[in-house]
């Protein structure tokens, strides 16, 4: 698949546009890809953030983080990526609730967008919550803004909007008298969990996009098991998108620290940026 658009759209945060016509015909808010950026790259599951039909087209948001990200980080437009699988994984549910917040942390800021166009069009009132450390590392402001009642803002530093977390200020909210008839939360598994915890005592129906490690993406490794409401669920084919409240945290944070170490062998083993 070839690379149309790459830029650096916050630091260490990459917006990648690449021609897939199939993916784009089909692709749901929600769902993402299996991308492998070279021959020795590993299958890396990434969320679609925008698609156009009639270009044929799809763009996602990723983060630098390892191997696999740091190879797709170096490819340029023009350049191929060696495989992109999709779209996997089950959509939101999009349909008249009401009032909906959606809360975006790091690449969910862009996790979120698609769902908030398409909530708004079933007539929805969108409130979207962008979290960053602070004003520089936020993105998409204005394509948020487009599709959304309301974007609250929060930052570390309060160098935008609210000062803290997204968390705090969706906390700070609720207690305000402020309701939703869903949320939904995108982004890192701590924000997710948060954003659970904070929804939990007001009964508001939460949905968090789980992002496990994932091997083949369709069901037949085990590798993003999840435990909900007791019974085994693999992210993949079951979720991304699962209820907050019915999530074993707990074994979501003790599984994902399961290969720090390669991961670190893996990191300085590939050390891209010098070859
Ligand atoms: C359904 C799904 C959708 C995702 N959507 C996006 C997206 O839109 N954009 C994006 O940037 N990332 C997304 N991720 C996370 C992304 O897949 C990982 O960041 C990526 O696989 C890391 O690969 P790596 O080889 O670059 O890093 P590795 O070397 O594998 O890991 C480097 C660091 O990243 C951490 N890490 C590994 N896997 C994950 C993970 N699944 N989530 C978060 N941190 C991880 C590791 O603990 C380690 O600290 C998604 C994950 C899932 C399961
Ligand atoms: S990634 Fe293998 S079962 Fe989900």
């Amino acid at each position: 698949m070839q690379i149309i658009d790459k830029s650096e759209i916050a630091p260490n945060v990459y917006a990648c546009k690449v021609r897939a016509e199939a993916i784009a015909k089909k692709v749901q808010p929600g769902q993402f890809i299996m991308v492998i950026p070279d021959q020795y790259s590993e299958r890396t599951p990434i969320t679609v953030a925008d698609w156009n039909t009639s270009e044929g087209t799809i763009t996602f948001i990723f983060l630098d983080i390892g191997s696999s990200t740091n190879r797709l980080a170096e490819l340029k437009p023009g350049e191929e990526i060696f495989s992109l699988t999709g779209p996997l994984g089950n959509s939101f549910d999009i349909k008249k609730y009401g009032s909906v917040g959606l809360v975006g942390g790091c690449y969910g800021i862009g996790g979120i967008y698609p769902a908030a166009r398409a909530l708004r069009e079933k007539g929805n009132r969108v409130v979207c919550y962008s979290e960053a450390r602070s004003k520089f590392l936020l993105y998409w402001n204005k394509k948020l803004e487009e599709v959304s009642d309301e974007v609250r803002y929060a930052t570390a530093d309060g160098s935008l909007g609210f000062k803290g977390h997204a968390y705090d200020l969706l906390e700070t909210d609720l207690k305000s008298g402020v309701k939703y008839d869903l949320v939904i939360t995108v982004g890192c598994t701590f924000l997710m969990y948060r954003i659970s915890k904070v929804t939990e005592p007001y009964q508001m129906k939460t949905i968090v996009s789980m992002n496990p490690i994932m091997i083949d993406g369709t069901g037949m490794c085990g590798a993003c098991r999840v435990e909900v409401d007791g019974a085994t669920r693999f992210a993949c084919v079951d979720g991304p998108h699962f209820d907050g409240h019915q999530m074993n945290w707990d074994l979501v944070l003790a599984r994902r620290k399961a290969y720090l170490d390669e991961e670190i062998v893996s990191g300085e083993r590939h050390d891209y940026g010098k070859s």
